[in-house]
């Protein structure tokens, strides 16, 4: 099916939000109403925590995603939006079981549900919201959505597995990292608009490359947070800058600074990895910064975007679309 629509709907949504949630506002609106009723247990720490992480925010880009991908197609259905919100609650599960893995105290500006409530209930509860976004697939009543939301989930928890696997390994290569941060997190917004593109009825080449739009998306998305995890704010991320150091994740900035150092430089960048470095964080911030090391994550972002937005070349021209590629440029601009 191709995209009719040239125009979007009235815009209703909070004046909070960029501008690109614009053209799905009323979409937008029901699906954060359905993440919220769906949340419903019969076990209070259930819905306890569920709304604790919840309520706690989220930028929610990927049911945005959805959203607009499936609009930008011409799709004038509904089932849209509970794809979107079964995206939201992967995405959730997947905050809560790496918040654990991570050790992490600081999530969407507050003490993570770890911190607050302990691990083993932060992992039950990741463990629900999975399950209860399985039930809600079912629902969608589309065997290829099925096939490929369960097999994208299967490939963020390997994603994961592959990082902690590789924690504390300074040899860890580019090409290696890559297809960590593909997984782990590329592969989310790429199922997102895949699966938007497939409700929509997309033809087999435009599903194609909007579902590569997704995954050119997610890789620059990830590549910013491990930028981010040294140049960002703490405040505006609403995360602990320098956790990733603390946690001996071996990210782009680290590898190109080993790359890139004198052998002082590289050894130093190695010895942080290897044990705990937040007290070398300073001195591997400099390292980071005489070798460039930002810069070069910045522009592999930014490679990255030019790609997704090519991959909007079989969009016609729309709200929908526009909105995609601000999305698109927002991914490799944000502070939080
Ligand atoms: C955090 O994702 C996890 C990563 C893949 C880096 P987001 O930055 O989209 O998290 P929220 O939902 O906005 O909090
Ligand atoms: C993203 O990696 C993990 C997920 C896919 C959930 P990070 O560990 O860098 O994410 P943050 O920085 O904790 O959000
Ligand atoms: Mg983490
Ligand atoms: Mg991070």
């Amino acid at each position: 099916m191709t995209a009719t629509a040239t125009t979007a709907p009235e815009a209703t949504r909070p004046a909070r939000l960029p501008a690109f949630f614009a053209p799905v506002a009323a979409d937008f609106e029901a699906a954060n109403a359905l993440i919220l009723e769906q949340l419903q247990s019969k076990v209070p720490l259930v819905e306890k925590i569920g709304h604790y992480i919840i309520a706690g925010g989220g930028k929610r880009l990927r049911p945005l995603v959805v959203l607009l991908t499936a609009r930008a197609l011409g799709y004038d259905g509904e089932r849209h939006r509970d794809l979107a919100t079964i995206i939201e609650f992967l995405h959730t599960a997947t905050l809560l079981h790496d918040d654990v893995v991570d050790a992490s105290d600081l999530r969407r500006g507050r003490s993570t549900a770890n911190a607050v409530f302990g691990n083993a209930p932060s992992v039950l509860v990741g463990d629900f919201l999975y399950s209860r976004a399985f039930e809600r697939m079912v629902e969608i009543g589309s065997m290829r959505v099925m096939e490929l939301l369960a097999r994208a989930t299967n490939v963020i928890a390997e994603g994961e597995v592959m990082q902690l696997a590789n924690v504390r390994n300074p040899n860890l290569q580019e090409t290696d990292y890559m297809e960590v941060i593909r997984c782990k997190t590329a592969m989310l917004f790429e199922v997102s608009s895949h699966t938007a593109a497939v409700l929509a009825g997309a033809d087999p080449a435009t599903e194609e490359s909007l579902r590569d739009y997704g995954l050119h998306l997610g890789l620059a998305f990830q590549l910013i947070d491990d930028l981010l995890d040294y140049d960002g704010d703490t405040g505006a991320l609403g995360k602990n800058v320098g956790d990733d150091l603390e946690e001996g994740k071996t990210t782009l900035p680290l590898i190109h600074a080993m790359r890139q150092g004198t052998p002082a430089q590289a050894d130093l960048v190695r010895g942080a990895i290897r044990r705990n470095g937040r007290e070398q964080l300073p001195a591997v911030l400099a390292v980071l910064r005489d070798t460039g090391a930002l810069q070069y994550t910045r522009q592999a972002a930014e490679q990255q975007i030019e790609q997704a937005l090519a991959c909007l070349a079989p969009l016609p021209p729309s709200a929908y679309r526009t909105a995609l590629e601000q999305l698109a440029r927002f991914s490799i601009r944000r502070s939080h």
